[in-house]
C-alpha cells in the first residue's frame, strides 16, 4: 500500500461526534449479526464497528416488546443500530428507542433488494423516492442525539445508477456518513461490485464515504481502498463462518502484513464457541439457527463436505459439539487454512 494511503488509514475516523479507531466495519447482515455473532467479530477487532441486523420501525412502533435483533449487549462499542422503514416518523421514533438501547450510531437501511422490504417502500426502494429519503433522514436526525448514517446501493438498476445525486441528498439532508454497496438493487448479489462508482461519490462529498462490496480479503480491502479512496470498507459475506476477517484486514491496513492464518483445528474452536453462545442466548432454537453458521465454519480442509452435511442436522447442543470435537481432534494434523489473508479474492 501506498505510504500516504497508510498513513489515513491509521488515522481514527470521525463520524459525526463519534471517533472511530478502525476503519474497517462489519456489516449489518439479517439472520447473522446477532449479539453473539457482533462478540465473535468484537474478539478479533475490538475498535471496528459493528451493526445489528435491520429493524423494523413499523414493527418497533407497534410491538410492546423490543425485537430480539435490537437488542446490544452492556458496553458493546461501537455499535450502531440498523433501522428500516419508509416512515420518517416512526423512523425517527425508533431512532430514539436505539439510541436508549446503546447505539452510538442510527444506521438507515436503504439498498435491501429483497421484495418483502421494498414492495412496501422500504430498503433500496427509497434510491427511487431520494425526496422521501431525504426526509427521513432529516425528521431522524432532528430527533437522534446520535450520529445518523444512511447504507445504499449504485441504484434501483442499470438504467437508474442514481447514487451521485442521491448520496448528495442525503449528505444534504444531515447524514453524516454513507455506505455504498457497489452494485445495484437489480444485481442483487450478482457481477463484480462496482467500485469505480464508489470512487465517483467519494470524490463529490464532504462526509465520510464506506466502500462495501466484495471485501473478501485484506489484499482486497487494500486494493479498494486505494481505487475509491474511500474513508473506510465494510467486510460482510466474507465474515460468514469466518469471524477473523475484520480483524485481519485492520491488521493489514495498519502495519501492511498479512496476518497468520487461524489453523483448521481454530476456526473449528470458535465454530463450538458460537453454537454454545448461541444455545445460552437462544436456548433450542438457537441451536436451528447455528446450523447455517457451523457449515460456513467447516470449509476447506479433507472432511469439511461430510462434516458440513451433519452440522446441517445437529438437534442438540451434545451432538453438535460432539460433531465439532471429533473435527477438531482429526484437524490437528492438518496444515493451515488457506486463509483470507492469502486469498486474493
Ligand atoms: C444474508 C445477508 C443478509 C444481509 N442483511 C443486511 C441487512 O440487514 N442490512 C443491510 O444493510 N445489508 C444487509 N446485507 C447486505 C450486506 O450488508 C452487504 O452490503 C453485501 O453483502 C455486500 O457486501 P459483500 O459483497 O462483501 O458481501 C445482507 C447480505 C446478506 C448476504
Amino acid at each position: 500500500m501506498p505510504p500516504d494511503l497508510q498513513t489515513k488509514l491509521a488515522q481514527p475516523l470521525r463520524i459525526g461526534n463519534v471517533t472511530l479507531h478502525s476503519r474497517v466495519f462489519q456489516s449489518p447482515l439479517a439472520g447473522v449479526t446477532d449479539r453473539v455473532f457482533r462478540r465473535l467479530v468484537r474478539r478479533y477487532a475490538p475498535h471496528s464497528l459493528t451493526y445489528t441486523e435491520m429493524v423494523s420501525a413499523s414493527g418497533l412502533h407497534y410491538a410492546r416488546e423490543m425485537p430480539r435483533v435490537m437488542e446490544v449487549d452492556p458496553n458493546e462499542a461501537p455499535i450502531a443500530i440498523q433501522l428500516f422503514d419508509c416512515r420518517p416518523d416512526f423512523l425517527a421514533e425508533a431512532a430514539e428507542r436505539a439510541v436508549a438501547e446503546g447505539a452510538q450510531i442510527v444506521d438507515i437501511n436503504m439498498g435491501c433488494p429483497v421484495n418483502k422490504i421494498t414492495k412496501n417502500g422500504g430498503g433500496s426502494s427509497l434510491l427511487r423516492q431520494p425526496e422521501v429519503a431525504a426526509q427521513i433522514v432529516r425528521q431522524v436526525v432532528a430527533r437522534s442525539p446520535v450520529p445518523v448514517t444512511v447504507k445504499t446501493r449504485l441504484g434501483w438498476s442499470e438504467q437508474e445508477i442514481t447514487i451521485l445525486d442521491f448520496a448528495r441528498r442525503m449528505e444534504d439532508a444531515g447524514a453524516q456518513a454513507i455506505t455504498i454497496h457497489g452494485r445495484t438493487r437489480a444485481q442483487g448479489f450478482n457481477g463484480a461490485a462496482r467500485w469505480d462508482w464508489i470512487r465517483r461519490v467519494k470524490e463529490v462529498l464532504s462526509i465520510p464515504v464506506i466502500a462495501n462490496g466484495d471485501i473478501f480479503s485484506p489484499k482486497a480491502a487494500g486494493r479498494c481502498l486505494q481505487e475509491t479512496g474511500a474513508d473506510g470498507v465494510m467486510c460482510s459475506r466474507g465474515t460468514m463462518g469466518y469471524p477473523f476477517l475484520v480483524g485481519e484486514v485492520d491488521t493489514f491496513l495498519r502495519t501492511g502484513k498479512l496476518p497468520s492464518p487461524p489453523p483448521v483445528a481454530t476456526v473449528l474452536t470458535v465454530a463450538k464457541e458460537h453454537l454454545v453462545w448461541l444455545y445460552d442466548y437462544k436456548g433450542a432454537s438457537g441451536i436451528r439457527q447455528a446450523r447455517k453458521h457451523l457449515t460456513w465454519y467447516a470449509k476447506g480442509f479433507p472432511g469439511a463436505a461430510t462434516l458440513r452435511g451433519e452440522l446441517c442436522r445437529v438437534e442438540t447442543l451434545t451432538q453438535g459439539l460432539d460433531l465439532l470435537d471429533r473435527a477438531i481432534d482429526q484437524a490437528a494434523a492438518l496444515p493451515v487454512l488457506p486463509t483470507a489473508a492469502d486469498r486474493e479474492d
